[in-house]
């Protein structure tokens, strides 16, 4: 049975990235930006064009980079952000600028000080002005789910008159229910009969832990675009979450009667990308990517699982993309065989990108007996998202016990000049923290330190991930990955100082 085609319009990179723990330099983007296109999605908005710089940059770059997919820039109904935005997306294979403006009472009385047909005259002329520049132009009626419908069906016929290819109705404060849902998007076809042909989207926040459900519940009332966000990122309690939509959509086609073309093999390894960058792990109990997701730990489960995976598993480990831990090469692997297991885990690296990667593994590989695909998946996302090294750590040594402070020395290049110094922390890695402190003369805050293990097992790599303040509050996230859990978050803690002077930078 073939059931209706559902666009997934992935916006990680915009709303998700929007909240505070969240944001991603370029290169993270960029690396983001390309699973998301890997899996599949239709649609990826990359940023917010006029909001920053950065963000300018990222769009653009994303939009000349991204081939395969729509890439969007938002931007409120204002003739400066339109602009903006085309300049940002004008680049890509199939750009889209994707403007808004609220139409709740609400929001139009008390944030945009406007009546009613001050906003449906700015929707209308907007969007006109958009089309003028880009033949993809979406429009999204903020608050659309606490809006007066007459009002609400006389701009989305306003606007797809003007030339929106898509209509957005956000639950922006995610307020709706699912039942609420469906009669709103089946109402607003009915109030609004245009939108039977063009693409009509759900946008839904998750405030009350219902944004899955909602935008599911919209698509059997006539949605056939959906917005969310890998591991269900976003401002507040995040956005309706991309994994939990694709598999609900495909494990329950008999109850949707819908599609995407997402490969759902991409899920596991899009979500470990986001976790990775951003050093925010998901839940255990998340559905579908969470550590617990598959795992049966009661004797009856275990017992049913065994005799039928179908008694307590409704999908399978596989089709999500987790594979087993499979032991793959050792210290006599070739290059040629490292390759070839990583085109089997899908990675493309270039010549360049690929000598880097084999010399992690190779030394790696003389560290630890056993080398897993979810070690090298650890090398390869790390060198991914890594920014130039403005200072690389040469060597170190700390001191620690029960009875004595804890003193570190560390040795710290930037280009040829070689600087050591010591200090000393209430226990071997604040003390090495404060050395680097001292050596690069800041006066950074270590927000959250975790190590996790890679695989399991005594030689493990320890992945390590810290998150530090600068003086202006301003955070960055490093990682570290070695067989040693203290090399490993002194490399972190580098890791993140690099990415703060990349920013800083640029
Ligand atoms: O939540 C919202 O309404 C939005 C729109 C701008 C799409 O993010």
């Amino acid at each position: 049975m073939k059931g209706k085609h559902i666009k997934i319009f992935d916006t990680t990179l915009r709303d998700g990235e929007q909240s505070p723990g969240f944001s991603m330099n370029l290169r993270e983007k960029i690396e983001m930006g390309k699973q998301l296109e890997r899996m599949g999605v239709d649609i990826i908005e990359a940023g917010f064009a006029i909001s920053s710089p950065g963000d300018f940059l990222s769009v653009k770059t994303l939009a000349e980079t991204l081939k395969e997919c729509v890439v969007a820039s938002l931007a409120r109904a204002t003739k400066q952000d339109i602009d903006r935005a085309w300049e940002a997306v004008k680049g890509a294979e199939a750009p889209r600028i994707h403007l808004f403006l609220a139409t709740s009472p609400l929001h139009m009385q008390y944030k945009l000080k406007m009546t009613e047909e001050q906003v449906l005259a700015q929707a209308i002329e907007m969007t006109r002005y958009a089309r003028q520049l880009c033949p993809d132009v979406e429009f999204s009626a903020e608050d659309a789910t606490r809006s007066d419908r007459v009002f609400l069906a006389k701009v989305i016929e306003g606007v797809i008159s003007a030339g929106a290819g898509t209509v957005n109705l956000p639950d922006t404060v995610g307020y709706s229910t699912p039942s609420e849902s469906y009669s709103f998007f089946k109402e607003m076809h009915e109030k609004a009969p245009s939108l039977n042909h063009v693409t009509a989207s759900c946008h839904c926040l998750n405030e009350l832990g219902l944004a899955t459900a909602n935008s599911l519940e919209c698509v059997r009332g006539g949605a056939t675009q959906i917005e969310c966000t890998v591991n269900g990122i976003g401002e507040r309690a995040g956005n309706a979450a991309m994994e939990e939509l694709i598999m609900a959509l495909h494990v329950r086609k008999d109850v949707f009667g819908a599609e995407t073309k997402l490969n759902t093999t991409e899920i596991m390894r899009s979500s470990n990308l986001l976790s990775r960058i951003t050093g925010m792990k998901v839940q255990a109990n998340k559905a579908i990517v969470g550590q617990n997701a598959f795992a049966h730990e009661s004797g009856i489960h275990q017992h049913g699982v065994l005799a039928n995976a179908e008694t307590y598993e409704i999908m399978t480990p596989e089709s999500v993309g987790l594979t087993k831990n499979n032991l793959v090469l050792g210290k006599h692997s070739g290059k040629h065989a490292f390759q070839e297991r990583l085109k089997t885990l899908g990675y493309d690296l270039s010549d360049d990108e690929l000598a880097v990667a084999f010399e992690k593994f190779k030394l790696l590989a003389d560290k630890k007996k056993q080398v897993y695909d979810m070690d090298i998946e650890a090398i390869i996302a790390k060198e991914s998202v890594q920014v130039p090294r403005t200072f690389k750590l040469e060597r170190f040594v700390i001191n620690c016990g029960t009875s004595i402070s804890a003193t570190a020395a560390v040795s710290l290049s930037k280009g040829a000049k070689l600087t050591e110094r010591m200090a000393m922390g209430s226990g071997p890695l604040s003390a090495a923290f404060n050395t680097i402190n001292k050596i690069i003369g800041r006066t950074l805050v270590l927000e959250d330190f975790k190590i996790n293990a890679v695989t399991e097992g005594e030689d493990a790599q320890g992945d390590a991930l810290v998150h530090i303040r600068t003086e202006e509050n301003v955070t960055y996230t490093g990682r570290g990955l070695s067989t040693d859990v203290v090399e490993a978050s002194v490399m972190a803690y580098i890791n993140a100082v690099n990415k703060m002077f990349y920013a800083e930078r640029e």
